[in-house]
């Protein structure tokens, strides 16, 4: 339960290609592990990774995203995971709940009120919605040192043109920018 006075945070992250594309057509993911280099760049290390990670509440993800995960290898360990979805899916992992209805009334009676530190991590559908929204905070896109020519887009029909406002850019030693989005203008 979020403690009165305390602020949500929502965070959208995405990993795009740099034209733009979220997955491969055939859903390969190996694009995403850069072999590049850039020497004035940073890296993080397993603590400070280990640390980012464990502040994080929950992960919200559209069924598509969640399927794919459980193809892929769980990575989300016992934080809670919502998974939007009008489905009947498996369920597992006991921290794995499925929603279903109008995204702002879930968001404010069921996730905004027990968990400070939202991410959602996609796909590109639910993050869309959430956008369109008006429902996250803070934008995170991360572009990998690759074209990849084709696949689903990242952007598609949001159909609402939003100032952002830059808060960061990082590069990483792999080659991968993050850019840091904020919704509020300054
Ligand atoms: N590059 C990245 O960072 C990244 C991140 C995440 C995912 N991905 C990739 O993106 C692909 C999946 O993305 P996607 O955009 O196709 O799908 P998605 O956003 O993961 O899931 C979309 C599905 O979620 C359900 N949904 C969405 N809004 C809902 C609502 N308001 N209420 C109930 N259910 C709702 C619907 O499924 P139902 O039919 O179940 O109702 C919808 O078809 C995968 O290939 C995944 O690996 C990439």
């Amino acid at each position: 339960m979020v403690e009165p006075g305390n602020l949500t945070k929502v965070t959208a992250h995405m990993v795009s290609s740099l034209d733009g594309y979220i997955a491969a057509k055939d859903n390969r993911v190996e694009w995403m592990n850069s072999k590049d280099r850039f020497d004035q760049g940073v890296t993080l290390s397993k603590e400070e990774i280990t640390a980012f990670l464990e502040n994080i509440d929950c992960y919200v993800m559209g069924s598509r995203t969640y399927e794919h995960a459980l193809e892929l290898g769980w990575p989300y360990g016992d934080t809670p995971v919502y998974v939007f979805t009008k489905r009947s899916l498996p369920k597992k992992y006991p921290n794995v709940h499925f929603l279903t209805g109008d995204l702002n009334q879930v968001m404010q009676t069921q996730l905004k009120s027990d968990h400070c530190n939202i991410w959602v991590v996609g796909g590109s559908n639910l993050i869309r919605q959430f956008i369109q929204f008006g429902l996250v905070d803070e934008l995170i896109v991360t572009i990998v040192p690759v074209i990849l020519g084709d696949g689903q887009p990242f952007f598609e029909s949001i159909e609402k043109e939003q100032p952002l406002h830059l808060k960061n850019v990082r590069a990483y030693t792999n080659g991968m920018v993050e850019l840091t989005y904020s919704f509020q203008l300054i």
